[in-house]
């Protein structure tokens, strides 16, 4: 039986945008200690602020490279959250990097969480791990041949790792391949999510939104909190030597998603299409969740209405917070 009251839990990349939810969730069971360790090249003391005070909560700046630290840390807890990352754009300029992070620091954890019996890992991989997949909804099943990212195959790579890691030493984990996940605290420059950071930025300016393309590509858009809470499930559930995937199983193309965002904040500008800059090779996404269904009782709860209302306050209240 899994139990987080009363456990000691270590969470890679906690100061990170899904990784604050989670160890904020995780506080909700009452666990002995939470162990952070985060080196802030995004992660940021603000995604922490509802449990920076907490005594409870033990905050390390440092790197997950550093093989020492994850020895002190892993030593001392109960359960693993590896969610430290770098994104997919800096793992393809700088391969050596994404390597070292996503690949050789992987590698030791996992060698520590067997070494000090760690009872579970939930290791956060990615629906990058499809590229473009061949099934919509897409399965777990679905094969990664089509991923063209070195993120992609490091997250693959990953999940693999800890594959032969259950087969060989016993170690229990899942994985988690999420969607597109947004939501408040989210990175304002990602590959996928900066969209709604600038058509946000063109409600506020008055200014005409821009898609790239005809608008058809499509995403499955996933709040941050329904992922954090996929996470707890993942730890609680008998669940082992499994991957799941992450989203709504629902399909959202762009022009929808600007509709959308558009209707939340009482808005009635009009688009402008513009060519595409690059041809994206992941025109679609919508993931198969009965998996997740069936064996963690997921379910998402945060409609795209709903998320985006969240969004669009929390993102013009802090605009307003850092002009005041
Ligand atoms: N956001 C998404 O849409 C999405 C989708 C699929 C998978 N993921 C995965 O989920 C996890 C969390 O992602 P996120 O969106 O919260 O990103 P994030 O960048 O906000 O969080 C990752 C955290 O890891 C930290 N970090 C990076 N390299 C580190 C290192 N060497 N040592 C210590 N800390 C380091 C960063 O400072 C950051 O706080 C990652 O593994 C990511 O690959 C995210």
């Amino acid at each position: 039986m899994n139990n987080i009251n009363n456990s000691t839990i270590f969470v890679t990349g906690g100061a990170g945008f899904i990784g604050s939810y989670v160890v904020e969730e995780l506080l909700t069971h009452s666990p002995k200690k939470i162990i952070i360790v985060d080196n802030f090249v995004r992660g940021s003391n603000r995604n922490m602020v509802n449990f920076i005070q907490n005594p409870i909560v033990e905050i390390i700046e440092g790197d997950i490279r550093d093989v020492a630290l994850m020895d002190r840390c892993i030593a001392q807890c109960d359960y693993v959250f590896h969610m430290a990352a770098l994104r997919i754009n800096a793992c393809a300029a700088d391969q050596k990097a994404g390597f070292e992070v996503m690949q050789q620091a992987t590698f030791e954890i996992a060698n520590l969480c067997v070494k000090h019996k760690i009872k579970k890992v939930v290791y956060s991989s990615s629906a990058s791990v499809y590229g473009l997949a061949q099934n919509f909804p897409t399965p777990e099943s679905d094969n990664p041949y089509n991923n063209q990212t070195f993120y992609g195959g490091a997250k693959m790579w990953g999940e693999q790792l800890f594959r032969s890691y259950k087969f060989m030493h016993g170690l229990d984990y899942c994985a988690l391949r999420y969607f597109n996940v947004y939501g408040e605290r989210m990175d304002t420059d990602g590959k996928y999510t900066e969209v709604m950071i600038k058509w946000l930025d063109c409600i506020r300016d008055n200014t005409a939104p821009v898609i790239f393309g005809d608008g058809t590509d499509t995403m499955d858009f996933i709040h941050v909190r329904d992922v954090a809470h996929s996470n707890v499930l993942a730890l609680l559930s008998e669940a082992t030597d499994e991957a799941f995937n992450v989203g709504t199983q629902t399909e959202t193309s762009l022009s929808q998603l600007l509709d959308v965002l558009l209707k939340v904040n009482n808005c009635n500008l009009s688009p402008i299409y513009k060519e595409a800059n690059s041809i994206n090779p992941v025109s679609r996404r919508l993931a198969d969740i009965s998996k997740a269904q069936k064996l963690l009782g997921y379910e998402p709860t945060i409609t795209l209405e709903q998320g985006l209302t969240d969004l669009s306050t929390w993102y013009f209240d802090n605009q307003k917070q850092v002009n005041e």
